[in-house]
């Protein structure tokens, strides 16, 4: 596959763990030094060759909306006062008129598989991409490495975890003899097990390529884990029937739902551009 034409961000979440300044600043918009959560996302997502970007928010959070509509007021002042490197900071978060974003409303925050239900009408019959914005990935673009290898079925970014940690995540049931190169492929996907219930310790993250029929099985989908209604889950019911592939990436991953790992993805941030301005 070439390039994916839609991809859904579902930012409709609470952010409870980053209270509270989630509390009024969706964590969608905190700076990862020198730009927002979001905009790391959006730009994997332009990378990856997508025209239509949909958003699933809620009313609560007007602020993600605001943030990629044009401040022609801002944009003067700054050229008066000759301040083009800020013209051109803005100018990034400018989506071209070749980009078409949507906006649609998750009344309640009941599980990132209704967030995802929600973008249903817009996703189109081809496969799409998901990004779950707070998993920040610096490097390689994940999603277009998901891409160059992804043929058919469902696929999601996938890294090894430590035993301890296979409770914080989705867990691949590995088929055997089931890798090749940085493909594993899986025939389930086990929610948040507790570790002697895991089945491996490759956990999903937040980058998915779904075929279009995700949604019959989102539509069928009940309550899992936490009582939310689980992406994983209506991914792994489809599993045996399309195939479910995880997919190792290069680049290095944030948790930036977490305090820490906002401050580490900051500060390797800070690193890349600092080096990148002293070898200039
Ligand atoms: P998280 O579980 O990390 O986000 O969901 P959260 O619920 O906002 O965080 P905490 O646990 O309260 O701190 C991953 C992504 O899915 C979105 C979130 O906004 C986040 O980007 N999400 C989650 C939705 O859009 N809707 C939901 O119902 C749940």
């Amino acid at each position: 596959m070439q390039s994916l034409n839609c991809v859904v961000f579902p930012v409709a979440g609470r952010g409870t763990r980053l209270l509270p300044v989630t509390k009024s600043v969706p964590k969608e918009l905190l700076p990862v030094y020198d730009k927002p959560v979001l905009q790391y996302a959006v730009e994997e997502a332009l990378a990856a060759g997508a025209k239509r970007l949909v958003f699933v928010t809620h009313s609560s959070k007007p602020a993600i909306c605001d943030y990629f509509e044009r401040d022609k007021a801002l944009v003067e002042v700054l050229e008066e006062d000759g301040k083009a490197k800020l013209v051109s900071a803005l100018d990034d978060i400018s989506l071209g008129s070749d980009i078409e974003v949507i906006f649609v409303e998750q009344d309640q925050p009941l599980g990132l598989g209704h967030a995802v239900l929600m973008a249903a009408e817009f996703a189109g019959d081809a496969p799409f991409g998901v990004i779950l914005p707070d998993d920040v990935i610096l490097g390689m673009p994940c999603l277009s490495e998901m891409l160059s290898d992804y043929k058919a079925g469902h696929m999601i970014a996938a890294m090894e975890v430590s035993a301890q940690d296979v409770s914080k995540y989705g867990i691949f049931r590995p088929m055997a003899d089931a890798t090749i190169g940085n493909l594993v492929k899986a025939d389930a996907l086990v929610e948040k097990p507790a570790p002697e219930d895991a089945p491996s310790q490759l956990a999903a993250v937040g980058r998915y390529i779904l075929d279009a029929c995700i949604f019959d099985a989102l539509r069928q989908l009940s309550p899992g884990a936490g009582g939310e209604y689980q992406l994983t889950d209506a991914i792994a019911a489809d599993a045996p029937r399309i195939g479910l592939t995880g997919r190792r990436f290069s680049g290095q991953r944030f948790d930036c739902g977490t305090h820490d790992g906002l401050l580490a993805a900051g500060n390797a941030r800070a690193s890349f551009v600092k080096g990148a301005m002293a070898a200039e």
